[in-house]
């Protein structure tokens, strides 16, 4: 495995590359990220990670600040499994101010998006970014995050960019946890309660199986179980899976979509509900 930090020394190293197989992450590497570099291995001869902590996608009171940095230790679990790991620096990334962007569609600003006003714009941008410089034939993100996975798709689409997106079923804890490098953000009686978020998933996706298309009425007895347990919920959201827009009557592929907060921690998740 080789830890290249400069986009020249990248382009030099891949230049004769065939099939290149990328992970997009932000490091501080969990099972979730090792299983998507599991299925990078499989699909393809050379696997590329990039590890880089991204500020323009992060709000200014978020945590980008805090976000953990594990650069050794990542590279400690991806030793055999990953070909080369993508660590550039902030000016390696961003050499001269950004001011050209990715402007993502409507659904950008919904979700998770209304929330957090230009994110995904500064996702778009720097997934681009990435792909202009790996060159990857396929690349893997995990379903976890259903609303960027969405964007990314549309964006390959949009911008015909030759490259394969596929997206990874959301690794759990045994006690359903959705994995995130924000969970150790969690005190121990937080990371408790905060298996509750799939759990409510879980009973929406099981009343919308049963035959429901309340969506409003769903959305609401979902979000009042979790606010009265102290959450602050942001949304639960009931959208068709393809756009995530509202469904049309008879939708068959749902996707209930949740976000809220346990404490300081701001916590994601959704579950897909094929009818
Ligand atoms: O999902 C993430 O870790 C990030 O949003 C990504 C795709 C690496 C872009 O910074």
């Amino acid at each position: 495995m080789q830890l290249i930090h400069t986009v020249s020394e990248l382009r030099a190293r891949l230049s004769n590359e065939k099939s290149i197989a990328f992970v997009p992450t932000m490091g501080n590497l969990h099972e979730g990220h090792i299983e998507l570099v599991r299925m990078a291995r499989e699909r393809s001869s050379c696997v590329v990670v990039s590890i880089f902590v991204n500020p323009i996608q992060f709000g200014p009171n978020e945590d980008f600040d805090k976000y953990p940095r594990t650069l050794e230790a990542d590279c400690a679990r991806l030793q055999g499994m990953a070909d080369v790991v993508f660590a550039p620096s902030v000016d390696e990334m961003y050499p001269e101010q950004q001011t050209l962007f990715v402007e993502p569609p409507p659904i950008a600003n919904e979700l998770c998006g209304a929330f957090r006003p230009g994110h995904f714009r500064g996702v778009a941008t720097v997934v681009l970014k990435l792909f202009n410089l790996v060159q990857p034939q396929i690349a893997i993100f995990g379903k976890k995050d259903y609303q960027q996975l969405a964007i990314i798709r549309q964006m390959v689409i949009q911008f015909n960019l030759p490259i394969e997106i596929v997206g990874a079923e959301t690794s759990r804890a045994a006690d359903g946890l959705a994995l995130s490098s924000r969970n150790q953000y969690l005190s121990a009686e937080e990371r408790t309660e905060a298996a509750m978020m799939s759990r409510t998933l879980q009973v929406a996706g099981k009343t919308l199986a049963s035959g429901r298309s309340d969506y409003a009425a769903v959305e609401q007895e979902a979000a009042g179980v979790l606010a009265k347990r102290g959450w602050q919920v942001e949304y639960v959201a009931v959208r068709n899976q393809a756009g995530l827009g509202i469904p049309a009557a008879g939708c068959r592929k749902l996707v209930v979509l949740a976000a809220a907060r346990l404490g300081k921690t701001r916590l994601i998740d959704n579950l897909e509900v094929c009818l």
